[in-house]
């Protein structure tokens, strides 16, 4: 099956961006490893990134009809999107949230989140292997 992978605000930053919280991979790099270990599973993947909450929205409701699932690190907008949390629940596609860091190890404002109601399960604090966990848990959900 495909999974769309969607990376929310700031993620094209990485690489530059707070290494010490979010490592030294770009977003590119990481595309590139999900790219590989979805082949070894069997699956495809479609990696988009955008800074703009309604393209994120747009895309989520596309998944209908074009992917079997979706891993989403909505960045900022975990916290925040009550929209982007609807149009998840919207598609009705398994969901896994991913983060690169443990957000429940840092600011409180971090420890909400409105797209985990919308979500199968949450992986996070694993760096950018949470996105390659997340393939392994789709290979046996799907
Ligand atoms: C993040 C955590 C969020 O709190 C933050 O706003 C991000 C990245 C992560 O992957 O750890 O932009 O989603």
């Amino acid at each position: 099956g495909n999974i769309l992978i969607l990376n929310g605000p700031n993620l094209n930053m990485l690489g530059t961006r707070e290494p010490e919280i979010y490592g030294t991979e770009t977003l590119s790099d990481i595309e590139e490893k999900c790219k590989i270990h979805a082949g070894e599973l069997g699956m495809t993947v479609t990696f988009r990134q955008s800074n703009t909450e309604g393209e994120i929205v747009n895309w989520i409701q596309e998944a209908r009809g074009t992917a079997q699932a979706i891993i989403i690190n909505a960045g900022a907008y975990t916290h925040t999107s009550v929209a982007l949390m609807d149009a998840l629940l919207a598609v009705g596609l398994p969901v896994i949230e991913v983060h690169l860091s443990n957000i429940f190890k840092r600011e409180e404002f971090r420890h909400h989140s409105y797209i985990s109601p919308a979500s199968v399960g949450v992986i996070c604090g694993f760096g950018s292997r949470g996105y390659l966990l997340a393939l392994d848990a789709l290979a046996d959900i799907l």
